[in-house]
């Protein structure tokens, strides 16, 4: 049988047709606009997810045989308000999981409603990326958007929806709403009323494997794909990038660099930050995890070759930089592009480089992004040690995980082996597996994982290096706390 795993994107979708020994057969990626309509704000239109991933799903099926398609699952970028009106069309662009606008709603909710009586009723507190503040602010600043709202979903369930037809979420992506009671897997009654929607406009919830419906007989026989394929609730694209490096279960640890750069790390039961640093959330494997998700990782780098350089051959930029330079950059980077969440919480946060000097090269400049986003993920390994857990060694998954030079600073910054599998393609991986599960495959995702991932190569640190990254990410921890206020001001 085939599977079809989707990864529902920032910049693009990828999605990957799986058989059931999880040997890859094609992988297909299309690109999507991201509009930035005020510095700080991003939104994306979620016609442009459904267009591409119809017509990706017609070219990733397009020389196999398509009547041994069995199952569809989606892994899709997380806390996106998509909503539609009675007639299931869109209201208005998605507000994505990095758009900034909610300061104002962020606030009544942490200061108003109070950060205790958020983390009794969903484990967590608010974030500007969150689905709640999304609602308030357009509640607030769109009351007649506000007042056509039939459903609410997130931006993987708008790709079930046009798929199936049903409005469904999985609990690990319902986690990141601020709407869903984590621990208890059910929504919380009291955030609901605080946002001023009813649970009928909520989706049915489900565990991520869990099959929610077959294809709509007009999307079946548009695709040519039998009409028995079954499609999975999928879940959160870190959850998903979880299962998909074999992340599951008591203790696993995987780090994503994508176009946001997370720390994740799995549990069997229900486990709290009590200083709400860390995101407390479901798992798609039936159990919860502990994230930590800074908003811009390989998006530096982007942003450095494409907007700055004006380049393409990203490695070609890292070839300069030698082995005596590690270690040694006398230049910072605060990787806050977008502001940042974990663990600094703060929409006003803005990219910064310091300790320029006339000797400064190009390379110190692409070798401090780098090394910037590496120390802000450690950042977030520093708050999960704090809450004692030992973490021996990670899983390494995304886009930025594929340079070599990139892996080589991450572990020696995190003094932590990286362990690589053989597919860097998480959330589109692991969303294949889901629907493996879902369509009786293998009797749980941790069965799954057990029988298809496989650890490729591991970036072992060394510890010369490590001690010199030790001494400059002490230097780096101060940067931040030196230029926040300096940030709101001129956020003012
Ligand atoms: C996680 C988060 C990001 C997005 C990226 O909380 O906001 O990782 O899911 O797609």
């Amino acid at each position: 049988m085939l599977y079809i795993g989707i990864d529902l994107g920032t910049s693009a979708v990828k999605l990957l047709l799986l058989d059931e020994t999880g040997k890859i057969h094609n992988i297909v990626s299309r690109e999507y606009p991201l509009e930035f309509p005020h510095p700080g704000w991003s939104q994306q239109n979620p016609e442009d997810w459904k267009h591409a991933v119809l017509s990706g799903l017609a070219e990733l099926t397009a020389s196999c045989d398509k009547s041994r398609i069995a199952g569809i699952g989606c892994g899709g970028q997380m806390h996106g308000l998509v909503i539609l009106d009675a007639q299931g069309e869109v209201i208005r662009p998605a507000i994505l999981w990095n758009d900034g606008r909610t300061a104002k709603q962020v606030d009544a909710l942490n200061q108003g409603i109070g950060m205790k009586r958020l983390s009794e009723y969903t484990a967590n507190i608010a974030f500007a990326g969150f689905t709640a503040p999304k609602l308030l602010w357009v509640r607030e600043n769109e009351p007649e958007n506000f007042a056509r709202i039939s459903k609410i979903m997130l931006p993987k369930d708008y790709v079930n929806y046009i798929l199936t037809g049903e409005h469904v979420c999985d609990y690990s992506d319902a986690s990141g709403m601020l709407l869903l009671d984590v621990r208890n897997k059910c929504w919380s009654v009291p955030m609901l009323s605080i946002c001023g929607v009813s649970e009928a406009q909520m989706p049915k919830l489900h565990e991520s494997y869990e099959v929610v419906g077959t294809l709509l007989p007009e999307i079946a026989s548009a695709l040519g794909f039998p009409a028995s394929v079954k499609v999975v609730a999928g879940a959160g694209d870190n959850a998903a990038a979880a299962v998909g490096t074999g992340v599951v279960g008591e203790g696993g640890c995987n780090l994503s660099l994508g176009t946001s750069g997370t720390v994740f790390i799995s549990s069997r039961r229900f486990r709290g930050d009590e200083n709400n640093a860390l995101h407390a959330f479901a798992h798609a494997d039936g159990g919860y995890h502990l994230m930590g998700c800074m908003l811009s990782a390989a998006s530096c780098n982007k942003w450095l070759m494409d907007e700055v350089y004006r380049v393409r051959n990203y490695p070609a930029e890292q070839a300069g930089i030698t082995e005596q330079m590690l270690g040694r950059n006398h230049v910072y980077f605060l990787p806050y592009l977008m502001g940042e969440r974990s663990p600094i919480n703060d929409t006003n946060a803005r990219g910064t480089f310091l300790g320029i000097t006339m000797d400064t090269t190009r390379e110190d400049l692409t070798q401090a992004v780098l090394e910037g986003v590496a120390f802000a993920i450690r950042d977030s390994f520093e708050v999960a040690k704090k809450l004692g857990i030992e973490m021996s060694a990670t899983k390494i998954c995304g886009g930025g995980a594929k340079s070599p030079l990139w892996r080589r600073i991450f572990a020696n910054v995190l003094n932590l082996p990286l362990e690589s599998v053989a597919s860097e393609q998480g959330p589109g991986l692991g969303g294949a597996m889901l629907a493996m599960v879902g369509c009786g495959e293998f009797e749980s995702v941790q069965a799954a994982c057990d029988a298809l991932v496989r650890v490729t190569g591991v970036t072992e640190p060394e510890p010369a290096l490590a001690a010199r990254y030790e001494a400059r990410y002490r230097q780096f921890q101060k940067i931040y706390p030196a230029c926040r206020q300096l940030f709101a001001e001129l956020a003012q």
